[in-house]
């Protein structure tokens, strides 16, 4: 049983509805399109085809779809880890066009956390280490007590002096989630960050990520395959070739089950 706050309602296009809180993240009309490398005349891929979305600040959101509809590059333009083709993208009012590369790589740092299906920790590094390794490389020594508290966050505070070779997969994860966090970023990305996890271990994920969502009003953007990962959000937002092709509110996992059969048997 998933118990959900009440967040702010999400919206399909970002400018149709009012009644919204701030947005942590909006997208307007954004467009990726990928080259082909073979020159001019070859075509390319468009993953992201006119997309607009918002995000409100203190909202869960799940981002589903079949294999290729555009879910990573989404994600990717959102965070502003890669530049639409056209379009624009703000993150807590800041529009990201025109930033330098540096202020790029510092609003990414501050404002942003991302964690993948694979944890991406260093295997060398503890625990701990790797949780502090955002603030090193922003340039502060971080306190071992601020550090302690981050692995508190995802019930991890025994675990410190662990290298990941010793944790389990969903330990790995939580210590991939306090990395994202220890900086306090606006928002959450995470790349099926359940996707290598059996769904015991997923469940324990999800409800971290639910809680940080509840109770610290973290903004949260997951894409999944999993409808029973996707109800544990406030809203699914499906994509179809590039382009939203509709939303869920207030989730279940059998009804979004239904849509993703619909989506992947059902031409576009
Ligand atoms: N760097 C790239 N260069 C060229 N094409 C790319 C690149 N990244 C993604 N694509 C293409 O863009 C489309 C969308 O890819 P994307 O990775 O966003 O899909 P996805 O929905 O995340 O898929 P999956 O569920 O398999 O992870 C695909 O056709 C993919 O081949
Ligand atoms: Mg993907």
């Amino acid at each position: 049983m998933v118990v959900k706050r009440r967040a702010g309602a999400g919206c399909l296009d970002g400018m149709t509805r009012t009644d919204l809180g701030p947005a942590a993240v909006r997208l307007r009309r954004v467009t990726r399109h990928y080259d082909s490398g073979f020159g001019s005349g070859s075509g390319g891929v468009t993953a992201l085809d006119d997309v607009s979305l918002s995000f409100p600040a203190g909202s869960f959101t799940a981002v589903m779809g079949p294999s290729g509809s555009g879910k990573s590059t989404l994600l990717q333009c959102a965070a502003a880890l890669d530049r639409p083709t056209s379009g624009s993208v703000s993150i807590g009012g800041t529009p990201l066009e025109g930033l330098s590369q540096t202020r790029l790589t510092r609003l990414r740092r501050e404002r942003i956390g991302f964690v993948f299906q694979s944890f991406n920790l260093l295997p060398s590094l503890t625990a701990a280490q790797n949780v502090a390794l955002p603030l090193r490389l922003a340039g502060r020594a971080p306190a071992r007590a601020e550090i302690r508290q981050a692995l508190g966050r995802v019930g991890l505070a025994e675990r410190a002096g662990h290298r990941p070779g010793e944790l389990s997969g969903g330990q790995q994860q939580r210590v991939a989630l306090a990395r994202a966090l220890i900086t306090r970023p606006q928002v959450l990305f995470g790349d099926e960050p359940t996707g290598a996890l059996d769904s015991a271990t997923s469940r324990d994920v999800l409800r971290l990520l639910r809680e940080l969502v509840d109770v610290e009003g973290q903004t949260v953007v997951m894409v999944t395959h999993d409808p029973v990962a996707a109800s544990y959000a406030d809203r699914v937002v499906f994509l179809v070739d590039g382009r939203v092709s509709g939303e869920l509110q207030e989730p279940t996992a059998e009804q979004v089950s239904a849509r993703m059969t619909r989506l992947e048997t059902v031409p576009c």
